[in-house]
């Protein structure tokens, strides 16, 4: 079955990330797997996201987990097959929830055929998949984004007596975009999984399609152009299926890539999710309003989606140098939880597994404009383990239940592809699904009656945002609107009791959506006392 080609429903939708290898083990062999996803949707569905993004699902050597793709139609190994994936896809359409997939646009794996055939022979139609030199000089003005491992972006292929270009690892070789065959073959790459019913792709690293002397290499023309190609592609055959943009930069860079909506729908906001968290540190407002104000308007029928999390560090490239050594120091005091520009961390270990400012970090990513991303196992407040090599210790088996192999697996601990975390407060006795599912206090039942809010009012996904200065810095207070429909969003960022007061002329009443209580209008200021991190969402 195929959900109606509803245009517009990814605005206000909400998104779950899921690391397939992490979530489900069904087939017993310590690997999460399609089917184990298949079998859990239960409780995406029971949280109330609407949209499932997994990442790389494909054959790879996993160097860079999945995001050095071997084959780009055909599935893992270890996650199942085609038929497996086309269950998954009717199974989670039959309950009204989409799925969209990472589409990484900008490399291959080396062990990709393509990338074989190009190394071993010059004259092979495949050499020009790929970026050559002789030099390793050549568009020098391109930085090096794993600044922790790699000092170039060219490394010397013996077989090919050549240098080939990569953006990331050395195992990731660009692809060649000035090849037509290499933009076709992308393209057919999308329509594989669009007609298997896929709803869509987050196209990973877009900025770095295409190369140019003289430039930084990043969000040319050229690049625009061949993204605006696979969006017509989309809406000619496609029509409802989506493109969600990754690319880590400055908003009115991003923007470009909205193009005049006919390049993504959607785009990771990357600079408002480190400001979250120095709002909440600092329990000042203004980085947040800062934020929003180098944010230009969208064109219409597009979104941004907002995170507080996700599978990688949490990257500080959207922060001046002065904001990054203060993220550090606040968030990664120890050498061991940085990596390159960014903090290996989970959500709860970075907010000290306070249930407060947990709670409040959710409810800015549930108010604020864009379309909410979650990351899995951030719904009951998974740790991390910070000693687990590059970025897999945010990476760990979601925790199912208490004990053993947490509910993911039936084999013992010591044979998952990943420790279970066990670090105190966030073993799998202390942190788990199926006990929060049972206590309607846990963390998951408070961010589902955050979700349910959510999406049963417009004007969180659709309506526009106005600050209200409410007299504190430490107050992040703004309307919500949209129709007639009108979200007073109250959020107490400091660790004492405040004040809000807010200008609402009128009479009659406000309605805290989360607990029915009512606060009575009465004259020109509205006064609202909030305790210590509390937030309030008053229609
Ligand atoms: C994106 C992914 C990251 C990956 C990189 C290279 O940034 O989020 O996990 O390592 O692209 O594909």
């Amino acid at each position: 079955m195929y959900l109606d080609n509803q245009p517009g429903w990814y605005q206000n939708a909400v998104f779950y990330e899921i690391y397939v290898r992490a979530f489900y083990d069904s087939s017993g062999d310590g690997n999460g797997d399609l089917a184990g996803v298949a079998e859990k949707l239960d409780h995406l569905q029971d949280l109330g996201v609407d949209c499932l993004w997994l990442m790389p699902i494909y054959p790879s050597p996993l160097k860079d987990d999945g995001y050095d793709i071997a084959d780009f139609t055909a599935i893992h190994p270890d996650y199942g097959n085609l038929d497996d994936f086309r269950r998954l896809i009717d199974e989670a359409h039959r309950r009204g929830l989409r799925v969209i997939l990472d589409l990484v646009l900008n490399h291959t794996s080396d062990q990709h055929p393509w990338f074989q055939a190009a190394r071993h022979d010059r004259n092979s139609p495949y050499r020009d998949y790929y970026v050559w030199s002789d030099s390793d000089q050549q568009y020098g003005d391109a930085r090096i984004i794993f600044l922790d491992t790699q000092t170039s972006n060219w490394t010397w292929d013996e077989l090919a007596g050549q240098y080939f270009w990569h953006r990331f690892y050395p195992c990731q070789p660009d692809l060649n975009y000035d090849n037509p065959a290499v933009q076709q073959v992308v393209l057919e790459a999308a329509r594989f999984w669009l007609e298997l019913g896929v709803d869509g792709f987050r196209a990973d690293a877009v900025p770095y399609l295409f190369e140019r002397e003289g430039t930084n290499c990043e969000n040319l023309p050229e690049t625009h152009a061949f993204l605006k190609r696979l969006r017509a592609f989309i809406d000619e055959h496609y029509p409802g299926r989506i493109l969600l943009c990754e690319a880590n930069q400055w908003p009115h860079d991003v923007c470009d890539y909205f193009g005049e909506g006919d390049e993504f729908h959607m785009a990771f906001h990357f600079p408002l999710m480190p400001r979250i968290y120095m709002a909440l540190r600092r329990r000042q407002v203004n980085p947040l309003v800062w934020v929003f104000e180098q944010t230009p308007a969208i064109p219409a029928g597009c979104q941004w989606c907002t995170f507080l999390r996700n599978h990688d560090e949490l990257t500080l490239e959207m922060v001046y140098p002065q904001d990054r050594e203060w993220m550090w120091q606040e968030y990664a005091p120890e050498p061991r939880m940085r990596l390159n520009l960014g903090i290996r961390r989970r959500l709860a270990p970075l907010l000290g597994n306070d249930r407060a400012q947990i709670e409040l970090a959710n409810s800015l990513l549930f108010t604020l404009p864009g379309a909410p991303v979650l990351y899995y196992g951030d719904e009951i407040g998974m740790g991390d383990d910070i000693w687990l090599p590059d970025r897999n210790g945010v990476r760990t088996p979601m925790q199912w239940q208490a004990g053993g192999s947490a509910g993911f697996s039936t084999l013992e601990p010591v044979r998952l592809y990943a420790p279970v975390i066990d670090a105190p407060g966030y073993t799998s006795q202390e942190v788990n699904v199926a006990d929060q599912r049972a206590d309607p206090a846990s963390l998951l039942n408070t961010i589902r009656r955050m979700i349910a809010v959510r999406k049963a009012h417009l004007a969180f996904s659709l309506g526009e945002m106005t600050w209200v200065d409410a007299g504190d810095p430490a107050l992040a207070v703004y309307w919500r609107w949209y129709d007639n429909e009108r979200i007073l969003v109250a959020q107490n960022l400091s660790a004492e009791p405040c004040q809000a007061i807010v200008p609402a002329a009128g009479k009659g009443e406000l309605r805290d959506l989360l607990t029915g209580e009512t606060v009575g209008l009465e004259g020109e200021k509205l006064r609202l006392d909030l305790p210590a991190r509390a937030y309030r969402w008053l229609l």
